[in-house]
Order: C-alpha cells, then sequence, then structure tokens
C-alpha cells in the first residue's frame, strides 16, 4: 500500500466509531489576529488532546481538524493541497446546500464529557477569532442505528483498508498522510417516514432493517441507498469512511442525522452526492432523500498531525512559488527530515518565507 510516507503521521482519520462525538464547524474572522490564534491552535492541538484525553485513558478521546479552501488561502496559501474547493452544491432532484465552514473540529470519545471538555479548551483559544457556524452533539443510539431506525456504517473499510481509503499517498507527495473530509447535516421527517412500511424503507436503504443483512442484488432497486453509494474506477471499488452520528432536539421536533465521509479524495464522495441527489442515471435519485433534508454542507482538507505539529503562528502565507534556480537542489518535500516535519518551508516552526 502506499498510503502513508514513514515519517508522516496522519490525523486520527480512522479512529473506531465511538459513543460520543462533537461536530463543530466556524469560520474566521477578519485579520491577521484571527490566522495567527489558529495557526497557534493547530501547533497546540496535540498538547491539548493530550491534556484532556489523558484524564481517562479508556476514553479514547481523538480530534480531527479539517481546514476549508478559503482558510487555507488565508493560513498557509501556496502549496495547496490537489483536491481542496469549496464544498459545491448539487441541485437535482434535492438540493445539497453549501454552507459557510473554514474550521471543522470532529471530535470523538466513548463519554461526552471528554469532547465537551475539548470542545471548551479549542474554542477557548479561539474566541474572539472565530464565529461558530454549526455545533452538534452526536451520540450512538442503540446497536449503531441512525434515526430513522436503520444500522449505520456496517459497510465502512476497516484497519489497513481505512487507512488505504481514507490516507493520501504519492497522489500528492506534499500533502501526504492528509486526507478529506464532507460533512452535512441531515433533519428527517420521521413522520413521513414512519407512515413508510418497513420492506419499502428496506429497499430505500439496500438492507433489512432489524437485522441488517443486505438485499440480494435481485430484490435491490437501482435507486437503493446502497447501490447509489457504490461506486467503483476500473473495476475496483471506491470506497470511503463514514462515522454518521444521530442527533436531536426533540422540544424543536428535530431529528437528525450528522453525515461526515473522510477520503483520500474529494472527488468519490462528490460521486456519491452526485448519484444520490441527481441519480444514476439522471431521476434515479435516492429516496431516502425524500424524507431527509441536507441543511449544511462543507468540504475541508485535513493535514497530517505532523504538519500542524510543524505549524508556525507567525508563518504567513508564502508568495506564489519562484520558478527553480538551475543550481538549486530538488526539492523533495515530502522526504522524512531531521526535525520529523513534512518539510514545507514556510510551515517550519521558525522557518522564514521562501
Ligand atoms: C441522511 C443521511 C444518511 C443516512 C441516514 C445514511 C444511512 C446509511 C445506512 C443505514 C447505510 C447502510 C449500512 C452501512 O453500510 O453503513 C448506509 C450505507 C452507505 N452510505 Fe449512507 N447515509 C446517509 C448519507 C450518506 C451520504 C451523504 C453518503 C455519501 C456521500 C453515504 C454513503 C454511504 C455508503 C458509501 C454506504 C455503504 C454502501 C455499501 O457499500 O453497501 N451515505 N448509509
Amino acid at each position: 500500500m502506499d498510503a502513508v510516507l514513514p515519517s508522516v503521521v496522519p490525523q486520527p482519520v480512522a479512529a473506531r466509531l465511538t459513543r460520543a462525538a462533537i461536530f463543530l464547524v466556524v469560520t474566521l474572522e477578519p485579520g491577521d489576529d484571527a490566522e495567527r490564534a489558529v495557526r497557534k491552535l493547530c501547533a497546540d492541538l496535540s498538547g491539548l488532546l493530550r491534556a484532556v484525553g489523558f484524564r481517562d485513558l479508556e476514553g479514547g478521546l481523538s480530534c480531527v481538524l479539517g481546514i476549508g479552501s478559503d482558510a487555507w488561502e488565508r493560513l498557509f496559501g501556496a502549496p495547496r493541497p490537489k483536491g481542496l474547493h469549496p464544498f459545491r452544491e448539487i441541485r437535482g432532484r434535492h438540493h445539497a446546500v453549501a454552507t459557510p465552514g473554514d474550521l471543522l473540529f470532529h471530535i470523538r470519545a466513548t463519554r461526552m464529557d471528554l469532547c465537551f471538555e475539548l470542545a471548551s479548551q479549542v474554542m477557548s483559544r479561539l474566541s474572539g477569532f472565530v464565529t461558530t457556524q454549526d455545533e452538534v452533539h452526536g451520540f450512538s443510539y442503540f446497536d449503531d442505528r441512525d434515526l430513522i431506525g436503520f444500522v449505520d456504517g456496517t459497510e465502512n473499510p476497516v484497519d489497513a483498508a481505512a487507512v488505504a481509503a481514507t490516507i493520501i499517498g504519492a497522489e500528492d507527495p506534499d500533502f501526504a498522510g492528509g486526507s478529506y473530509v464532507i460533512v452535512q447535516k441531515y433533519l428527517h421527517d420521521l413522520v413521513a417516514w414512519n407512515r413508510v412500511p418497513v420492506a419499502d424503507q428496506e429497499r430505500i436503504i439496500g438492507r433489512e432493517k432489524l437485522s441488517d443483512i443486505e438485499l440480494d442484488d435481485a430484490a435491490k432497486p437501482s435507486y437503493a441507498h446502497n447501490v447509489l453509494t457504490s461506486i467503483e474506477e476500473n473495476g475496483e471499488p471506491l470506497e470511503i469512511l463514514r462515522d454518521n452520528m444521530p442527533f436531536g432536539d426533540i422540544g424543536k421536533g428535530e431529528f437528525g442525522t450528522y453525515f461526515i465521509g473522510y477520503a483520500r479524495s474529494p472527488d468519490r464522495i462528490e460521486r456519491m452526492l452526485e448519484n444520490m441527489f441527481i441519480g444514476l442515471p439522471p431521476g434515479n435519485y435516492d429516496r431516502l432523500l425524500d424524507f431527509s433534508r441536507a441543511v449544511t454542507g462543507s468540504l475541508f482538507f485535513v493535514p497530517s498531525a505532523s504538519f500542524l505539529d510543524a505549524v508556525a503562528p507567525d508563518a504567513a502565507p508564502a508568495p506564489a512559488p519562484a520558478p527553480p534556480l538551475a543550481a538549486e537542489e530538488p526539492s523533495q518535500p515530502s522526504a522524512p527530515r531531521g526535525d520529523g516535519s513534512l518539510g514545507i518551508g514556510s510551515l517550519r516552526k521558525g522557518a522564514s518565507h521562501e
């Protein structure tokens, strides 16, 4: 597998599914101070995580930080991860909206108090420099079901397959060890959904509701969720890693699924979304969307943990790269360096802009 170069440590993208999670999406205020505060947080994040997580090692606390396209420009400039762009809305039979998001914090643990404490610590560092666009506290619901009653996450790749599906390798050597993530917050019309006979619900999802067993191919309609989201390239399946979580506010009648999908390239998640919202062929769309409305949508790049550790708070974006001088050594940004960083010039601690 060509996934990760030896010296680069990814963020815990492929961490095991947990019982609790917080999804925080924020936008940066204008100005250098906000950028400095975020860069400082990037470098301090692993320390914060260690401090909070050490209070209950069994709690499995983890945090993934994602950075949106505009924020990347402001924080780091060039070079850019190859696949990073703003989330593209899709207008098909249903609408996949694009909503603002500069930073995503995906915080997971077996206990909500650990997630809550880390989120509080992160936000106190960013106080005055960011606006919270969306905050969702997700919980695990019985045997990993979503609120529409189906087990969610069964076909996720695990272990090495999860890493191969999510972690960038030689295809973008400057950003090896990174990943991409798309989040969408869905609200369900549970009254309408629960009126649908279970056998029809099962055809919409492509699995049996109680047992979670996959329907036979012959019994699955072409619009089944698991048909439209199973995609291939050159005969090989293109997988993503999902860690969807139920959330809700009973008083407001809000019942939702927070969709989060990681992949080593955003294209594969975007293809799945097109199949769901436009249909394959167009018009043969995902019937789950007749009952589930996407109210947010954002795309982020997830740099490696090594990259975050090496961020210098005062390193503003580097200017556009100049053509190499003939006598210059060929640059090998992904090669292991003595300081353990990815060697991305302007981001090394204490490095000046080149
Ligand atoms: C309302 C939002 C959603 C709900 C409630 C939902 C629920 C489910 C359920 C119950 C399954 C079957 C069990 C499993 O394998 O996990 C499933 C499978 C899957 N979903 Fe979703 N999903 C949602 C949105 C999405 C989106 C937006 C994508 C991708 C862009 C996606 C991609 C997938 C994939 C790749 C599978 C596995 C297909 C297979 O290989 O069998 N889902 N989803």
